[in-house]
């Protein structure tokens, strides 16, 4: 196959930017060659710009999303930078919210995050520091991973961070062929949704929420994109709520009041 040329980089770099934000600066093309080339060969295209051309005119939907998940990464974990999980058990069980208290997980992937919040509330819920009606929701852009994500089940080694009391109380071990999975119990799946949400398109009306994750996500962001993100997802936080960011993805700019609870973590002021 012939080389990605700078042009066809600069126009699928351009297409992705335009898409979903993504930030593919000239560093990233040997990056983006090497990504792309399997799935060129095994569509059986001549290169780089047959392939532009084909996830490039808006049509075929299904090979835009192939290659999302093919520029981005979905790496998460359950209680990933768990010091955040520890933050949100705390800070709910003071404020003992009256209302029903509802989380999202705005770049949920495989939906572990989602998933790991509702293990904290309806352990609060248990103790009775809020009530019963709480609720998850958890967004991407990624077709593929929100299919896993409503599936509920996952290798093990992905639940590695989770405790054993919780784990025996949220999770069903596979057996038999199903070894080494794990089912997250129905009773806990009921309280979580997952949607599709483009964080760089204006988001229809959601919550307002208690608590927002946006994790490990704005680094994909050029800074003009990061910001007009943030500023979106905030609108949907109520005041005094909770907003999370990846502990390694620096300051957030915003035009919204926020307390630093941490590194990566924040309270909305009113
Ligand atoms: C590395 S994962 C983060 C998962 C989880 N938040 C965590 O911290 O473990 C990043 C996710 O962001 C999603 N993503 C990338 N661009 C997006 C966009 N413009 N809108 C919504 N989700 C996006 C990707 O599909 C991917 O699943």
């Amino acid at each position: 196959m012939a080389p990605l040329t700078d042009r066809t980089f600069t126009d699928i770099a351009a297409l992705m930017h335009a898409a979903i934000g993504l930030s593919l600066g000239p560093a990233k093309k040997d990056l983006v060659a090497s990504r792309l080339a399997p799935r060129i060969e095994r569509l059986g295209l001549a290169g780089y710009d047959d392939y532009l051309a084909r996830i490039g005119d808006g049509q075929d939907h299904a090979e835009f999303q192939v290659a999302i998940d093919l520029l981005t990464t979905n790496e998460t974990y359950f209680f990933r930078e768990k010091r955040h999980f520890e933050l949100l058990e705390q800070t709910l069980a003071q404020q003992a919210p009256a209302h029903p208290v509802a989380a999202w997980s705005a770049a949920a992937s495989f939906g572990d995050e989602a998933y790991s919040i509702a293990m904290v509330l309806a352990d609060l819920q248990a103790q009775g520091r809020i009530g019963r009606d709480w609720s998850v929701l958890g967004t991407d852009i990624s077709d593929r991973v929100l299919r896993a994500a409503r599936e509920g089940i996952f290798p093990a080694d992905r639940l590695r961070e989770v405790t054993q009391p919780r784990l025996k109380r949220h999770c069903l071990r596979g057996e038999g062929d199903c070894e080494g999975l794990i089912q997250v119990h129905p009773r806990l799946a009921a309280q979580v949704r997952f949607g599709w949400l483009n964080l760089c398109e204006p988001i229809e009306p959601l919550g307002p929420f208690d608590v927002i994750f946006l994790r490990n996500v704005l680094i994909y962001f050029d800074a003009a994109t990061r910001r007009q993100v943030v500023d979106r997802v905030l609108a949907r936080l109520r005041p005094g709520g909770l907003f999370f960011i990846g502990m390694a993805e620096g300051r957030v700019q915003t035009g919204c009041r926020l307390q630093v609870l941490g590194p990566g973590a924040f309270r909305k002021l009113g």
